[in-house]
């Protein structure tokens, strides 16, 4: 499988370039590559479940731009809406039929939202949940998890997981303290320390945000009983429960990790698959909580290309695609297939592994496991990951560049292309 033509010569060159026009040469920074080593590829093209790169190697993708391409990139059925979208402008800054018609799928899709507002990115999605949590219950502290991202916004950027583990910031410079000062975190999947954080700021916090399942320290499933018992503690306090769903949302099923493990959060954060390649986030939940949103209520959050007519029609047209017969049980079957081919090869080449799926979203880690937690995810031999990222990427397979990532499947993955993967993988977890 390996080829003697893997040459990356152009790429090199404009990453180079990149390097002295943009901080790092990227515009987002674990795309740099930087916990594998190695310069990043630069690409030309994609389609369906391929990546080229501008030298024209073809790579198998299992990133999907971070998620979004859910259905295969570049889908001609998404496309096409989008010609005819593009016909009638970009931009109206005023309200558009296509905002009622994916603000309707979203509340049919998924369980927690009565109501919808959409933004921009996942980003901006959870910087006003936050708002809206704490103006909704008049209290300022809110609990995140060890490892969960949740953007980028000043409050969340506490042992923030995926970049910032990546590039091993335990915080960012930049960020006050004042603000930080009012995020309570716990380690993921243990309720006792969620309920004495409670027991220790009695009225004081506004609810629990977190992924349902964690992408952002590699793939991280709830263990039985966690999501139940944070309703249950939640309720108890008079808190709100929140599920950023930017990951997760119609990927782990139609109506997102919700759905799939039955337990209804008040608010829920969209990204990634909802904006079907364009830049989209959503947040939403239960009608008496959003009615506080501006301009029904009080709580003031805006955007100038919100709700965009572009945007709106690329994830009108994924949902529609993701709401055909059979989509799921397909993400799933072939996710199984690659993770569990994955897992016995590398084990057969004495490697200490674990891993999982659920639907298009899965994970490996280099350690015996079982991983639970952020601290579990740590346990993982960073310099071997580097290593078959390395001779995957060689191989023409994309993976993320982190250990702390969840990988993605997509509808546009085949039988073959999984059977390529494990081929390759064969190879390198055998070499190193
Ligand atoms: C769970 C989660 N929340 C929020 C975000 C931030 O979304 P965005 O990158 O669109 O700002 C991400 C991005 O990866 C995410 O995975």
């Amino acid at each position: 499988m390996l080829t003697s033509t893997f040459n990356t010569t152009k790429s090199e060159e404009i990453f180079t370039a990149a390097q002295q026009l943009m901080p790092g040469g990227v515009s987002s920074p674990v795309r740099a590559f930087k916990s594998v080593g190695g310069q990043p590829i630069v690409f030309d093209r994609v389609k369906g479940a391929y990546l080229w790169d501008v030298d024209d190697n073809q790579y198998i993708d299992y990133v999907g731009t971070w998620g979004p391409a859910i259905c295969g990139h570049a889908h001609p059925e998404v496309l096409e809406a989008l010609k005819q979208a593009l016909g009638k402008g970009t931009s109206f800054g005023a309200p558009c039929l296509l905002e009622n018609i994916l603000a309707e799928m979203v509340i049919d899709a998924v369980p927690s939202v009565e109501m919808v507002r959409f933004v921009n990115s996942g980003t901006e999605a959870c910087m006003a949940v936050l708002r809206l949590m704490r103006a909704f219950t008049q209290r300022e502290k809110v609990i995140k998890f060890e490892g969960c991202y949740h953007g980028h916004a000043d409050m969340f950027l506490v042992k923030a997981g995926s970049g910032v583990a990546t590039l091993g910031l335990p915080d960012s410079p930049g960020v006050p303290k004042s603000v930080t000062a009012s995020t309570l975190t716990a380690p993921y999947n243990d309720l006792q320390a969620v309920q004495a954080l409670f027991e220790n700021n009695p009225d004081q916090i506004a609810g629990v945000i977190l992924e349902p399942v964690v992408g952002n320290a590699g793939f991280i499933p709830p263990d039985a009983g966690f999501l139940a018992g944070l309703r249950e503690i939640t309720r108890e306090h008079g808190a709100l429960l929140v599920f950023d769903e930017v990951m997760t949302g119609f990927r782990i099923s139609y109506g997102g990790a919700q759905e799939k493990f039955g337990i209804t959060p008040d608010l829920t954060t969209m990204g990634k698959v909802i904006g079907g390649g364009l830049p989209v986030g959503a947040y939403g939940g239960r009608k008496d909580i959003m009615s506080m949103v501006a301009p029904a209520g009080p709580m003031y959050q805006a955007g100038t290309l919100s709700g965009n007519p572009l945007a709106m029609t690329a994830g009108i047209k994924t949902l529609e695609l993701l709401r055909r017969p059979g989509t799921y049980e397909k993400l799933a079957t072939i996710t199984k297939t690659l993770i569990d081919g994955l897992l016995t090869i590398a084990k057969d080449k004495g490697h200490e592994v674990c891993g999982g799926s659920i639907s298009g979203m899965f994970g490996l880690f280099f350690t015996a496991g079982p991983v639970h937690n952020y601290e579990d995810a740590k346990t993982s031999d960073l310099s071997k990951f580097a290593k078959f990222h390395r001779g995957m990427l060689e191989r023409g397979v994309y993976l993320a560049p982190s250990q702390f990532e969840a990988g993605f499947t997509s509808l546009a993955h085949t039988d073959e292309d999984i059977a390529q993967t494990l081929s390759a993988a064969e190879e390198v977890l055998g070499s190193i």
